[in-house]
């Protein structure tokens, strides 16, 4: 027996993505996205509302970033999923973030989380709410990194969102390995 949960957005694992553009006086915002993902080599594909104050944003510089939100900024996160710039003007500094700007596209990266992807604006649907970016740059903080300078997921810990039961889950056990375990069946 299998129990319906109806046509809803649900899967495993959703993303817990921080988006993150400047205004047009160069104020920094964010937001909190869990309906994306890598869609192409260089392109991810985001479900964003036209009214959030990061599209507007986003709209304006034509670039963004999207860091992976971590087990240890949950709250500034989710905070950045509840309250809109629209109505908070400080929302950014609020969460406790800061802001360096990319070298690499006209947006902020953030400093608190260790891991982001740097886009420059595809297209924007306001009817789909499909937004594209073009993957420029990853950049990963040295502190994420271990020591022949690989990706450390243990020191990003990145989070992801239950859409199940509204949780943030923290990634970490390794079971397997990819294009390989696969290889005992053929
Ligand atoms: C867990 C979580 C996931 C979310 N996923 C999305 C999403 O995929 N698309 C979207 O448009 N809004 C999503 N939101 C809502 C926005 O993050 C929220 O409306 C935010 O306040 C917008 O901020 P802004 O107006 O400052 O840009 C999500 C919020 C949370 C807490």
């Amino acid at each position: 027996m299998r129990k319906n949960f109806g046509a809803k957005p649900l899967s495993y694992p959703q993303p817990v993505l921080i988006i993150a553009a400047y205004d047009e006086n160069g104020i920094p915002n964010a937001m909190n996205a869990a309906w994306g993902g890598i869609s192409e080599m260089n392109e991810i594909s985001m479900c964003l509302s036209e009214g959030h104050k990061t599209v507007k944003n986003i709209l304006k510089r034509k670039a963004f970033t999207v860091s992976m939100a971590d087990a240890a900024h949950v709250i500034a996160c989710d905070y950045v999923g509840i309250v809109s710039g629209n109505h908070v003007e400080d929302k950014f500094t609020k969460a406790g973030f800061h802001a360096t700007k990319s070298s690499f596209v006209d947006a902020p990266l953030i400093d608190e989380l260790a891991v982001a992807l740097e886009c420059r604006l595809k297209d924007y649907n306001p009817e789909t709410c499909i937004l594209r970016g073009e993957i420029v740059n990853v950049s990963v903080d040295e502190r994420a990194l271990n020591e022949h300078g690989q990706v450390d997921p243990a020191k990003v810990a990145p989070i992801c969102f239950d859409p199940f039961n509204n949780t943030y889950l923290k990634i970490g056990e390794k079971v397997g390995n990819a294009f390989a375990d696969g290889k005992l069946l053929k």
